[in-house]
């Protein structure tokens, strides 16, 4: 079993560098999936009330025989909750589904631009932090200009910011932002919800390596500074998808792979996405 590197954030605690993502699994397939990904060796757990598995998520990594703080938790504040005291209500039952005393990072999933309750929700999640109960605060889907609002409105800056990026979908610019503001990024549907596996220059770079295309996929996000969040339902793969920590891309490679990127989304828009 591969070490996961772990990476600094810029509150002091740690984060492995790859984590599992448990979108679109139901509780039953997560607690299993859940167990299953931590017997390959993942410690990054990446869940969302939204996912309707944060109960599965819980019961699957109480089952395993390991210490909670050599796993990281995460889940994240959906937009029907946003608002200073809903999201107290909201984390006080994730963390009641999960079975958890702490979580390790709370992110708000979407900023809904149109309901403007994403700086009181940020200011919730900024006490909880001072009350102990979240180790690390974070974003997802936050827009350069979303990130500026609230750490001008509160002088916290978040700790990660959970954006969609894969090869076909850079985000160069995100990733400058948010290195400059010291936030590091998370990367969902680092295989492009499957759309990249089949491009032939990432099966080029794949051979060059004697590897798959999506363990170079998943080497590509950590080359540019990222964790990637890849989700399988599938043990040979999910344990395929975390052997990348022994294998380097070249700058050559890294500039084959930089001609696909097509700024292609697959999922929602951030700004007008309009999550509940
Ligand atoms: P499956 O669960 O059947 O393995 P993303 O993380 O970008 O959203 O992509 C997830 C999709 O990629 C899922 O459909 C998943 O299917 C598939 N997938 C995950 N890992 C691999 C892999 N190593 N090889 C091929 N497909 C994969």
């Amino acid at each position: 079993m591969q070490n996961i590197p772990l990476l600094s954030l810029n509150d002091g605690y740690k984060i492995p560098a790859i984590g599992y993502g448990t979108y679109p699994l139901d509780n039953p397939q997560a607690e299993t999936a859940v167990r299953e990904a931590l017997s390959c060796g993942y410690r990054l757990f990446d869940t969302a009330a939204n996912y309707g598995n944060e109960s599965g998520v819980g019961t699957g990594l109480l089952s395993f025989d390991v210490g909670r703080t050599d796993i990281f938790v995460t889940t994240k504040l959906r937009g029907r909750d946003q608002g200073y005291d809903s999201t107290m209500r909201a984390f006080d039952a994730s963390l009641q589904r999960l079975k958890m005393s702490y979580i390790d990072l709370y992110l708000i999933h979407w900023p809904l631009p149109m309901k403007d309750l994403y700086v009181e929700s940020w200011k919730a999640l900024v006490q909880l932090q001072k009350d102990g109960r979240v180790r690390s605060i974070g974003v997802s889907n936050f827009l350069p200009e979303h990130l500026t609002r609230i750490i001008d409105a509160t002088g916290v800056t978040p700790a990660v910011n959970q954006i969609e990026m894969h090869a076909d979908f850079a985000q160069r610019e995100a990733l400058e932002v948010h290195k400059k503001l010291g936030i590091l990024t998370e990367a969902w549907s680092p295989l492009g919800r499957g759309s990249v596996l089949e491009n032939p220059v990432v099966g080029r770079v794949a051979q060059r390596h004697n590897r798959t295309p999506a363990q170079v996929l998943l080497r590509w996000v950590v080359q540019m500074g990222a964790v990637p969040l890849p989700k399988s339902a599938h043990p040979a793969r999910m344990k395929a998808n975390i052997e990348i920590f022994d294998f380097e891309l070249s700058e050559t490679d890294m500039n084959d792979l930089a001609t696909i990127d097509g700024n292609h989304r697959t999922g929602a828009d951030p700004a007008t996405c309009t999550e509940e």
